[in-house]
C-alpha cells in the first residue's frame, strides 16, 4: 500500500496544500519547527484516527482556527481510496470515499503506518501504558473484534471504579465482574499468542541489525495465567477489598506489560541509549512485518528524525530495509546514498526539490 498525496488545512502550522508522494523513500528535509514531524502526524492521523503525540485531538488545530482537516489518498491492489476527517473543538467527523464512518476509530483497518520518532524510546522507559497502548495499535488494525473488546473493557472498569467509590457497591460490583473476566480472557488469549508472534520476528530483525551480537527477549508480563484463567471470577473477588480501600479495580489486564532483554539483561536497566534504540527499530520492523501478513502488502513507515541519531552501521542494516516499501522520512540535512525524492519543509510548506 503506499500514499498518493496528503491534504491539509489548519493542521498545526502547515499552510493549506496537498502533497504528492512517490513510492519508495521520501525524505522531508528542513530545519528545526519548520512542519516535518507535523506532517508525519497528519498522515499518522488519518491511518488510525490518533495522533502518535497527544490525546488531545484539538491541539492538532492551527492556532486561531476552529477546525482541522486533512485528506489522505491511498493506492491498495490498485484502488485508490480516501480518508477524510474534519476535527473541530466538540466534533470529529471521518469519511472513508466519502461514506461518514461513526467514530474515528472505524477507520482503523484501511490504511497501515508505522510511526517511528525519538520519542518511542520511552517504549522502554515510559511505564507500562505506553507499551500497552502499541500493543493495542497493531492488535486493533488486526481484529476489529480485539477493537471492540477493549473499547468495552475500557468501559467496564471505568464503571467498576465509579462504583468502587459509592458505599456498599458490593452488589453492583460483582453483578460486573462477570463481562469482565469473558472480555479479558480473550483480550489475554489475544496479547499473549500475539506476543509469541511479535518477540519471534523482533528477534530476528534484532540480530540482523546487531550482525548477530545481540539477542532480544520480549515477553508478556501479566496477572493473569493459565491458571487463574480457569476461575477469573474468584480473583476478581478475591482482590475486592482491596479494589474498595484504593477505589478503582487493581486485578487485571489493565496492568500488563511488555519486558526486553537484550543478551538475557533487562534492557531498560542495562542497555545503552543506542541499544534501546535499536530494541524499538526491531519492534517498528516487526510491526511492518506482522501488518504486511495482515494487509496483504506492506504498509507505510513513517521515520521522524531517527537516522541522525543511529551509528553509521546500524543506519546502513535500516537502510536494508527501506527499499522493500514506501517510507516517509524526515531529517535535517540530506546526507542519504538511497535512492529517493527530496522534499523542502520550510515555514509549513512541503515542497518538491
Ligand atoms: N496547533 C498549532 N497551531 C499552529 N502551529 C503549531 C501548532 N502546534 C504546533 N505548532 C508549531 O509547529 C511547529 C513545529 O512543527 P514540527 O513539525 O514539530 O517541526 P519540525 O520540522 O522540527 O519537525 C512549531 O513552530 C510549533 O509552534
Ligand atoms: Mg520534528
Amino acid at each position: 500500500m503506499r500514499i498518493v498525496s496528503l491534504g491539509v488545512k489548519n493542521f498545526r502550522n502547515l499552510k493549506t496544500q496537498t502533497i504528492q508522494f512517490f513510492d519508495g523513500l521520501n525524505v522531508l528535509c528542513g530545519k528545526n519547527a519548520q512542519g516535518k514531524t507535523n506532517t508525519l502526524e497528519a498522515i499518522y492521523l488519518s491511518t488510525i484516527g490518533k495522533s502518535p503525540k497527544t490525546r488531545r485531538d484539538g491541539e492538532m488545530i492551527s492556532f486561531s482556527h476552529g477546525h482541522l482537516e486533512t485528506l489522505l489518498k491511498f493506492e491498495h491492489f490498485g484502488n485508490t481510496k480516501t480518508i477524510k476527517l474534519d476535527i473541530n473543538h466538540k466534533q470529529k467527523s471521518v469519511f472513508l470515499n466519502d461514506n461518514k464512518l461513526k467514530k474515528l476509530s472505524d477507520v482503523i483497518g484501511n490504511f497501515g503506518s508505522v510511526y517511528f520518532s525519538p520519542e518511542e524510546l520511552n517504549l522502554i522507559k515510559a511505564g507500562p501504558s505506553t507499551r500497552r497502548r502499541f500493543l493495542d495499535i497493531i492488535l486493533c488494525q488486526q481484529d476489529k473484534a480485539y477493537l471492540k473488546d477493549l473499547q468495552t473493557f475500557q468501559r467496564i472498569i471505568m464503571q467498576r471504579n465509579a462504583l468502587l467509590k459509592k458505599e456498599n457497591p458490593q452488589k453492583e460490583v460483582f453483578v460486573w465482574n462477570k463481562s469482565l473476566c469473558e472480555i479479558s480472557k480473550r483480550i489475554f488469549k489475544k496479547r499473549k499468542s500475539f506476543l509469541k508472534i511479535l518477540s519471534e520476528m523482533a528477534k530476528d530483525i534484532h540480530k540482523k541489525l546487531t550482525e548477530n551480537k545481540e539477542e532480544l527477549e520480549i515477553s508478556y508480563v501479566s496477572e493473569l495465567n493459565e491458571q487463574n484463567l480457569l476461575n477469573l471470577e474468584s480473583e476478581f473477588e478475591r482482590t475486592f477489598e482491596k479494589d474498595l480501600v484504593l477505589g478503582y479495580t487493581t486485578f487485571g489486564i489493565q496492568n500488563d506489560d511488555l519486558n526486553f532483554k537484550i543478551n538475557k539483561k533487562d534492557v531498560k536497566k542495562h542497555a545503552s541509549q543506542g541499544q534501546q534504540r535499536t530494541v524499538v527499530l526491531s519492534l517498528k520492523l516487526a510491526e511492518m512485518e506482522i501488518l504486511k501478513k495482515e494487509y496483504g502488502d506492506y504498509p507505510v513507515l513513517l521515520l521522524d528524525d531517527v537516522l541522525s541519531e543511529l551509528d553509521a552501521a546500524r543506519r546502513e542494516k535500516l537502510c536494508d530495509y527501506l527499499n522493500l516499501f514506501q517510507c516517509i522520512l524526515t531529517c535535517t540535512e540530506f546526507d542519504l546514498n538511497l535512492k529517493h525524492q527530496k522534499f523542502l519543509v520550510e515555514d509549513g510548506l512541503v515542497t518538491k526539490i
